[in-house]
């Protein structure tokens, strides 16, 4: 099987390198990938927001299956164009994908199947803005309709920052509060059928202890030990099955990723939102724990044809991933720092996200420089959450680039309480 990946960052180097491990895989290419994807893989730099570009490329690379990571192109309406041209696709089409790109959108799909979501308002003007807000009261939780890379929802207990903030933009959603831990559950769907995969937990803050700006994700593990037993078949049940059918029945099947984003609130289980591609960083603990083969799972699904198929396969072993992340991020990150000292150990692997070569060093040959916010994602395997997190934290202090910052605490507080069970 020939497959070519959409993307550049750690989410899409997760995805390579799952995708190599599949037997069935004869060649991967990825567009545009990155200095550490095209370690495993034959990258190509062109524009991917440039529909027929990716079109071209897949007819010259005679291209049996394209997966498309990030929710940019989703919602330009490559997948549409893409099955036009003949070509499987594992990801929703422009019309699908309106379940991540429109808050609204995803608001009413929940409504019409049942999916339990928070209360909430849409709202197009400031009067409508100031009833919402008062209805529920603070914390205010105020998101912008359309996607905002990270930056559409706001959180605060300031009605004032709350009211600046909708209005903003022409479209808000605003909604209650929802308490309890964050969960993410990723199902693989071909449009009528879903498989569940197993849960993650997101680190959304910039700093240690839930602090600092939100990001667009800091570090992750899975399993969760502290979760119930029950939370992936409840979520399969009453959350990914019934919006997937809904989708469906709307004329809009949805092929490709579904990402829930769940609250466990004391009165059960809630949607915050739902994304229609494979989360980054959760990507990086749940492919390398995944034993299921990829490229074949994932055609699959872009064929319609995962009907009768076995749930997915787990290694045993715990995954923690940790964000080095460039000075100054989320707020105004610095780029074009060199990177040194990265050592991957046995249970490791290290993932690029925000990288780049830099080929003006003629004497020592191409050095490998940050370029963008997000720059490595380092994630360790083991017996448990403790020694997945040891190993992630001993690769990740070996690396050298200057001002960059990563959490400290990313799954800390899991593994202490694993460890006391
Ligand atoms: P979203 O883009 O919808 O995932 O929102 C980003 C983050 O804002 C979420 O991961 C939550 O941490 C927080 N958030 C969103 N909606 C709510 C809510 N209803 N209650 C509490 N926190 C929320
Ligand atoms: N980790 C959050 C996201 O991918 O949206």
């Amino acid at each position: 099987m020939r497959v070519l990946l959409i993307g550049s960052g750690g989410r899409e180097h997760a995805l390579a390198a799952g995708l190599i491990r599949d037997p069935q895989l004869e060649e991967l290419h990825v567009a545009p990938g990155n200095p550490g994807i095209a370690q495993i893989a034959t990258c190509h730099a062109i524009n991917t927001d440039d529909n027929s570009a990716v079109i071209s490329l897949a007819e010259s690379l005679s291209i049996d299956l394209v997966v498309i990571g990030p929710e940019k192109p989703l919602v330009q309406g490559l997948s549409d164009e893409l099955r036009a041209a003949g070509f499987p696709v594992f990801g929703p089409s422009q019309a699908a994908a309106q379940i991540e790109g429109s808050k609204d959108f995803a608001k009413q799909v929940m409504r019409d199947a049942g999916v339990p979501t928070a209360r909430s308002f849409t709202c197009h003007n400031r009067d409508e803005v100031e009833k919402a807000l008062d209805t529920f009261g603070a914390p205010y939780v105020v998101k912008h309709d359309g996607l905002a890379a990270g930056k559409g929802v706001v959180v605060t207990d300031d009605r004032e920052v709350a009211l600046e903030h909708a209005l903003l933009s022409p479209l808000v959603v605003i909604e209650e509060f929802l308490d309890g831990p964050e969960v993410s559950l990723f199902g693989i769907s071909d449009g009528k059928n879903i498989l569940a995969m197993q849960p993650a937990q997101d680190f959304k803050r910039a700093f240690d202890g839930d602090l600092g700006p939100n990001t667009g994700g800091m570090g992750a593990y899975s399993p969760l030990p502290w979760a119930p037993d029950e939370i992936v078949e409840e979520t399969l049940e009453q959350v990914l099955k019934p919006t997937i059918a809904e989708m469906a029945a709307r004329g809009t099947p949805f092929v490709g990723l579904l990402y829930a984003g769940l609250a466990l609130t004391t009165k059960g289980t809630r949607v915050i939102e739902f994304n229609a591609r494979f989360g980054d960083p959760e990507t990086e603990v749940l492919i390398p724990r995944l034993k299921t083969p990829l490229a074949q799972l994932l055609l699959k699904a872009a064929t319609r044809d995962l009907k009768g198929h076995a749930p997915l396969e787990w290694s045993e072993e715990s995954a923690v991933t940790v964000v080095l992340a460039s000075e100054g991020y989320p707020t105004a990150p610095i780029a074009g720092e060199p990177i040194m000292g990265i050592h991957a150990i046995e249970g490791s692997e290290v993932f690029h996200a925000g990288t780049a070569l830099d080929a003006s060093n003629v004497s020592d040959g191409d050095i490998l420089k940050s370029s963008g916010g997000r720059v490595l994602a380092i994630t360790g395997m083991g017996a448990d959450l403790t020694e997945a997190r040891n190993k992630a934290y001993r690769v990740i202090s070996g690396i050298t680039l200057r001002g960059s910052h990563y959490r400290s605490d990313i799954a800390l507080n899991a593994s202490i309480a694993e460890k006391g069970n």
